[in-house]
């Protein structure tokens, strides 16, 4: 009997651990595209998803921008990266936002990879990539050096769905690419968000 006591008594605590904060959703409404639109950087990942983990591991850096399209639940985008030594860049997909389950989709020729906007400071995107049972988590963020207490916050969140050190990979400033959007005038680009 006692050890069930301890068991039940245990386990509210063990909800409760600040240590572990649920990964919440945003519920998408009219402002969370504009949220969105410009320039980002990826800063860190992880995945047990063996396409994305195969990624990860060559990815020394990433930086996308949205910008909107004639559709108005439809982002273009800009991708940069860098895999292994090489700077890639592409314009050819579009990121589908679906307001009746908020989602975002990332739709690349064959490929649709689905993805859950979680909460975090508007100067963040965290994004919780769903694949079958396949846990991914990401961090994006408007400028390539992010505070340390929102990292802390987002490596504790990656620990709670199970990734140990080893399976975080982390972008680097040093492995910059050019950016095209960085060429032209800043005020075509990027959104008056304010
Ligand atoms: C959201 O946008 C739709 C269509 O663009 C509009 O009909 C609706 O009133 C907007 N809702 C809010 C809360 O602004
Ligand atoms: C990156 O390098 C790894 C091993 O060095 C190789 O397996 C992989 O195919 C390379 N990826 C690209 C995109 O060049
Ligand atoms: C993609 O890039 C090509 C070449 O740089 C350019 O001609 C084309 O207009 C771009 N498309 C989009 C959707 O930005
Ligand atoms: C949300 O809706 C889209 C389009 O109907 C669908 O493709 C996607 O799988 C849905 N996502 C979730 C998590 O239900
Ligand atoms: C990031 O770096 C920029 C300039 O390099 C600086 O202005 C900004 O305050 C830094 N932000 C943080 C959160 O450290």
């Amino acid at each position: 009997m006692l050890p069930v006591l301890v068991f039940l008594l245990g386990l509210p605590l063990a909800l409760a651990s600040p240590t572990c904060a649920p990964l919440i959703p945003v519920t998408f409404d009219n402002a969370t595209i504009a949220r969105l639109l410009g320039p980002w950087i990826y800063i860190v990942g992880a995945s047990r998803y063996p396409p994305y983990m195969e990624e990860l591991r060559g990815l020394k850096y990433g930086a996308f921008s949205f910008s909107p399209s004639s559709h108005e639940d439809e982002l273009n985008v800009i991708e940069v990266t860098r895999l292994n030594e090489t700077c890639l860049q592409r314009n050819t997909s579009k990121v589908l936002a679906f307001r009746h389950n908020s989602t975002l989709a990332h739709v690349d020729d064959q490929v649709f990879a689905t993805a859950k906007l979680i909460q975090s400071d508007e100067d963040l995107l965290i994004l919780n990539h769903l694949n079958d049972d396949f846990p991914s988590l990401s961090l994006s963020a408007r400028t390539p050096n992010v505070s340390k207490e929102q990292l802390e916050e987002f490596r504790s969140h990656l620990h709670c769905m199970g990734f140990t050190e080893e399976d975080i990979f982390f972008t680097s400033e040093k492995d910059a690419c050019p950016l095209p959007w960085e060429k032209k005038d800043e005020g075509d680009v990027k959104p008056q968000l304010k």
